[in-house]
């Protein structure tokens, strides 16, 4: 199992922010943390291999002006780097590819202008994004979305002059956590309000990385979905801000079992065991959506093969993913013979009751710059569908290992 994504971003970013040396074990290997990895380095930090770890170091100080930085297809990389380099005055320019040009920056850029940091964006909302000048000011950010990468942003910001923030629900916690480790002081309040004070000086950690639960996501739904299938998966991060997945299949009647959990750099982490079992629709709404958002195409795959309807509802931020997630996730399941309504913040689903999936032939999906929409359609094709999917190099940006992952499983 790959390392958590969120949390392989934060071990190296903070880590470089901080100074000093730090090991990282199980740090995820894909293209999205490869963007990470370029940008701390452009930064001034150096990161070396040591057998399964690596080392995150930084002696001299931050580069003040990194020039162009390429964030890839990773939206994480993007917003938690314009926190992070406006809070300490380094001027850059970030970039992406299509996908990622596509994904609105306003949501950062107005928190960091609110702090006096000059920052230009490409048409009003979009990437490249050039921070001229850095933050100046505390802020107060009542933030209107639920996002840990605004949230992550503003923390980041706030390094020196100190940060403020509340969202609509508690999303990923990934940020909080770890900075409370590397010695910054969080202050919450019973509104919401996360409080950090200003000069906050940290120091680097070392970072033991939780196998990822989105990843863990398609193994859950593939072998609840496959009669026969028993899969264990050892050591899968289960911070409750994330486990939105387990209670989401649980709710729908799937068997898995949670043992030895135990808690890792300051994360919980747990071994997951999953056995083959029916499924019922259920409601995947409110705040179960957000802790389930990036799992949300694969549970739309085991919702195709319940029992009943099954309705994704408060999840529009789907739209603003590597692609419009809702919109391709009804394309695929029509491609595949399934009967799904569209709506604007989710779709209803009607489940096959277990009846094989496959329209007629094969279904061409469109994946293309989107990881989890092709591996939640390779998924689908355990249940009977045959799938041919289009820009399924994607999957590299999280999991380069799925297809051979996925093969191995079916074995027999
Ligand atoms: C992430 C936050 C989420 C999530 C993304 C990773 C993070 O995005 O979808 O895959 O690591 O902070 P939003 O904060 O935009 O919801």
């Amino acid at each position: 199992m790959p390392g958590d994504k969120s949390i392989s971003h934060r071990a190296l970013l903070f880590n470089a922010l901080a100074g000093g040396r730090a090991r990282v074990r199980g740090l995820l290997d894909s293209e999205d943390v490869a963007a990470t990895q370029a940008a701390v380095r452009a930064l001034g930090a150096r990161i070396t291999a040591d057998g399964d770890a690596i080392w995150v170091e930084r002696e001299g100080p931050l580069v003040t002006d990194v020039g162009r930085v390429d964030c890839g297809n990773s939206g994480t990389t993007m917003r938690l780097l314009a926190g992070a380099l406006a809070g300490q005055g380094v001027r850059a320019v970030l970039d992406g590819d299509a996908s990622l040009r596509r994904r609105p920056m306003d949501r950062v850029a107005a928190p960091l202008r609110q702090m006096g940091a000059d920052v230009a964006l490409t048409n009003g909302r979009f990437a490249p994004m050039t921070l001229v000048s850095g933050v100046t000011t505390p802020i107060r950010y009542d933030s209107p979305i639920a996002s840990a990468q605004v949230k992550s942003c503003v923390l980041l910001a706030g390094l020196r002059c100190g940060a403020s923030v509340r969202e609509p629900s508690l999303s990923r916690d990934h940020t909080e956590r770890l900075l409370e480790r590397m010695g910054a002081t969080l202050r919450r309040d019973e509104r919401g309000w996360i409080e950090l004070s200003a000069g906050a000086t940290l120091h680097a950690v070392d970072v033991d990385v939780p196998r990822d639960i989105s990843a863990a996501a398609f193994w859950l739904v593939a072998a609840t979905i496959t009669p026969g299938s028993r899969v264990l998966l050892p050591g899968v991060g289960v911070n409750p801000t994330r486990t939105g997945v387990l209670d989401a299949l649980r709710a729908m009647g799937a068997q898995i079992a949670h043992e030895n959990e135990r808690v890792e750099a300051g994360e919980p982490v747990a071994d997951l065991t999953v056995t083959a079992h029916a499924l019922r629709g259920a409601h995947l709404g409110g705040d179960l959506a957000l802790r389930a958002l990036d799992e949300l195409p694969v549970l739309a795959v085991a919702a195709a093969c319940a029992h009943g309807e099954t309705v994704i509802s408060d999840a529009s931020e789907l739209r603003v993913k590597e692609s419009d997630r809702i919109g391709r996730v009804v394309a695929g399941l029509r491609a595949i013979g399934v009967q799904v309504e569209e709506r604007a913040d989710g779709m209803v689903i009607q489940g096959s009751a277990g009846r094989p999936l496959g329209g007629a032939g094969v279904a061409l999906v469109d994946a293309s710059g989107d990881h989890r929409i092709a591996m939640a359609f390779a998924v689908a094709a355990l249940a009977g569908a045959q799938v041919e999917l289009l820009g399924s190099e994607s999957i590299s940006s999280s999991y380069p290992a799925f297809a051979r992952h996925l093969e191995s499983l079916c074995q027999g």
